[in-house]
């Protein structure tokens, strides 16, 4: 059982194979956090400790008891209007204007299996690898009822949050504030590791002591962002890859969010990750019920990298979904950079016919081939075929190229709306315009209120026609600008609050009924590349094209900061060409495929402009891939290196999980006159075990690769790349004499 209620205590307790996390209903119906770690039989309740704070008030019930106080004791679901200061996950306001909410434990319930959100993404897990916690409290004075919801999974060591607000009142309540998760420590100095960034260099991981005051990340921009990823991390000072206790915060939702990390008056650390409160605000008539989208929760007492592994492998196992979730995914070859809008049916019928000879699976068609679209002013929203551009119909270009043996994919951008389009000219209302203002333009385009039903199945339906009409297998989802002009012309003025909100509802309703119309369509994500990488996506697209920076050093940083809290199996990744078009840098064509295949692995680029050598290079890295996708993707991640360190090395390692077969990855960053020997030390091998490498033959034991680590050869420039294939061989006896 990993849920225990031990009713003379009052305390739950939810185990995992590792971790314990532990909750409490007090002598005034608080929750009360009370642990989460290590795994422990033990009540927890006695790390509690209770004195007179001056300044930190005491609820009524408490009469004249001063040592109780909600600005100290840890809390499940803090609120403001209790008397605690601190950040807190609901702000709400009462039919009378006044913010205060007070909650209290009315009724739990334990269940097998975990709980699913209607029409948002969550972890879904069986009746019998998974249990929920649902605890029921309630606001008497407003009405408010707040169910939070706790999935465990413990074969993952992962703990999952939600939280349903339903108004049971007489009148309308307006949620100002509604975070999913709230981690209290009561002791212990923390560090917050998040990962920001901008367009086109997602995910810098930057850590900092949580201190004094409150460290704030989040979006506001519609989408998750490229800012600031809804992932984060809450770290022991001094813990690394290999030890040290660590938190991990995953919100799977894809809009606005807020994540805080605030250490107290008394040392404590409080962080909190759910909605975005700043431009929002819910009005929630009688009756009616908000989800705070889930947060995954999870927890390693062995360090970064046991942490991540287990985000991985509940991303991939319990969030992703369809037929693609663990299957092979073709390598393809996009003609983005390759031709950016300026192709023809021709063109691209050539890079196809380049792709099939180097053994290449899929083309995906890019922007540019609907409307008459030649430049990005115009045609979203005209989701039809440029028939005179492609020579053709899509469905004959389609078939030339199955004919030659490949797949076929398309880009969309659905969400979106030029005002040069008929769709604009038809519905202009349609466009997140605010009446009596101009709009805010962002790459020359406006965003389709996605939360207005006619708007999406509009949308839809065009999609559809276009998708019928051709042997089409795989769909890149993109959304290439922030919402700005928030107006629903749906919502009366006190409910404009909440249409972003709406917006992300309306989006993972398109995307689920279109995965049920095309189960056989493989959908990645896309936001201007990373802007939109997170776990919500993830429900309904395996794969997320992680970087508009194609440029293979750069790409290093990127996934490596990618790859704290997502699998490999989602990362889009790339080789394209050089000077690469981001950065202006060159990286040899083998550096370039060794990050790539660090990814769902594709080609970017003029496949006819690629030398003789080049093509072989191709067909290698192909073949390469071929043979190493299961272990890329089923395999144990390990970052072996930081890259964000001045002379930082690129260096991870896919270790099969049972132990039998490892891949090293290496690439430098720097080069110096008269160099220093790098090394790495190598991690998920069986120390007693002897293995030899592919490439030169060479046998080494486990411990001692993991232990004394291994030199990295000394390469004659910059950005090489080095990989070292290991797999279990009989012992080496020569030292037995
Ligand atoms: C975004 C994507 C690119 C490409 C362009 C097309 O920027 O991230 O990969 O698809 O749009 O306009």
């Amino acid at each position: 059982m990993a849920v225990h209620y031990d009713e003379t205590r009052k305390i739950f307790s939810l185990q995992t194979k590792n971790s314990t996390y532990q909750m409490q209903i007090d002598r005034f119906g608080v929750l009360l956090h009370l642990y989460y770690g290590s795994r422990t039989e033990s009540p927890m309740d006695y790390l509690l400790t209770y004195a007179d704070r001056g300044f930190s008030g005491n609820p009524y019930d408490a009469g004249t008891d001063r040592t109780y106080s909600l600005d100290v004791l840890p809390q499940e679901y803090p609120c403001h209007g209790t008397g605690d200061f601190r950040s807190v996950c609901l702000v709400m306001e009462n039919p009378d204007g006044t913010l205060s909410c007070d909650l209290r434990y009315k009724a739990h319930r334990i269940d097998d299996g975990k709980y699913g959100i209607p029409g948002m993404p969550a972890v879904y897990g069986g009746s019998e690898d998974s249990q929920t916690v649902e605890i029921w409290l309630e606001d008497e004075a407003s009405g408010l009822e707040v169910e939070l919801l706790y999935g465990v999974i413990p074969d993952r060591d992962v703990i999952t949050r939600s939280a349903r607000l339903i108004n049971k009142g007489k009148d309308s309540l307006i949620i100002q504030k509604a975070s999913t998760a709230c981690l209290d420590f009561l002791w212990g100095d923390y560090d917050l590791l998040r990962f920001y960034g901008r367009h086109a260099m997602e995910r810098n991981l930057e850590r900092t002591p949580i201190s004094h005051g409150v460290t704030s990340i989040g979006s506001k921009r519609g989408a998750s962002s490229h800012q600031y990823n809804p992932f984060l991390i809450v770290a022991e000072r001094g813990a690394n890859e290999e030890k040290g206790r660590c938190y991990g915060m995953s919100f799977v939702y894809s809009g606005n969010f807020k994540g805080q990390a605030e250490r107290d008056q008394y040392d404590q650390t409080r962080v909190i990750l759910g909605l975005q409160d700043e431009l929002f605000s819910y009005r929630l008539a009688p009756g009616e019920e908000l989800w705070a989208p889930e947060v995954i929760l999870s927890y390693s007492g062995e360090g970064l990298a046991r942490l991540s592994q287990s985000f991985h492998k509940i991303i991939r196992h319990n969030l992703c979904r369809g037929r693609f979730k663990n299957s092979y995914r073709p390598v393809l070859v996009n003609n983005w950079e390759a031709t950016y809008m300026d192709f023809d049916g021709e063109k691209i019928c050539e890079i196809a016919r380049q792709a099939a000879d180097l053994g290449i699976e899929m083309l995906v068609l890019d922007d540019g081939w609907f409307g008459k679209r030649n430049s990005d002013t115009c045609s979203l929203g005209d989701w039809w075929v440029n028939e005179e551009k492609l020579g053709g119909t899509l469905a004959e270009l389609v078939n030339r190229i199955n004919g030659m043996g490949l797949k076929f994919g398309l880009w969309v951008e659905p969400e979106m709306i030029s005002e040069d389009s008929e769709l604009y000219r038809q519905h202009p209302d349609w466009a997140f315009v605010i009446p009596g203002r101009k709009p805010v333009r962002s790459r020359g385009q406006l965003a389709l209120d996605f939360s207005r039903q006619e708007a999406a199945d509009y949308v839809f339906d065009s999609l559809c026609r276009v998708l019928d009409s051709a042997n089409v297998e795989y769909l890149k989802w993109d959304m290439n600008r922030s919402i700005i002009d928030v107006y629903s012309a749906l919502e009366d003025s006190k409910s404009q609050g909440r249409v972003l909100y709406q917006y992300i509802l309306g989006l993972y309703r398109f995307l689920d009924r279109l995965g049920r119309r095309y189960p056989h369509i493989l959908i990645e994500g896309c936001c201007g590349g990373g802007g939109r990488f997170d776990a919500g996506m993830l429900y309904y697209a395996p794969q997320i094209w992680c970087s508009d920076n194609t440029d293979a050093v750069d790409r290093i940083r990127i996934q490596y900061g990618t790859s704290f809290g997502y699998p490999v199996s989602a990362v889009g990744a790339h080789v394209s060409t050089v000077p690469n078009h981001q950065t202006g840098r060159s990286v040899s064509f083998k550096t370039r495929g060794v990050v790539a295949m660090a990814g769902t692995f594709g080609y970017e680029l003029d496949l006819g402009k690629l030398l003789p050598e080049e093509k072989e290079e191709v067909k290698e890295q192909v073949r390469a891939y071929k043979k190493y996708w299961r272990l890329i993707q089923d395999g144990d991640y390990y970052r072996l290196s930081d890259p964000f360190l001045p002379d930082g090395l690129g260096a991870w390692e896919f270790a099969a999980e049972d132990g039998s077969e490892a891949l090293l990855n290496v690439v430098t960053l720097n080069t110096h006159g008269n160099p220093l020997t790098a090394y790495v030390r190598l991690r998920g091998l069986l120390p007693e075990e002897w293995y030899r490498a592919e490439e030169t033959g060479q046998v080494y034991q486990g411990r001692a690769l993991m232990e004394a680590g291994i030199p990295v050869p000394h390469m004659p420039d910059e950005y090489q790349a080095w990989q070292l294939h290991l797999t279990l061989c009989p012992r080496d006896n020569s030292m037995d004499a």
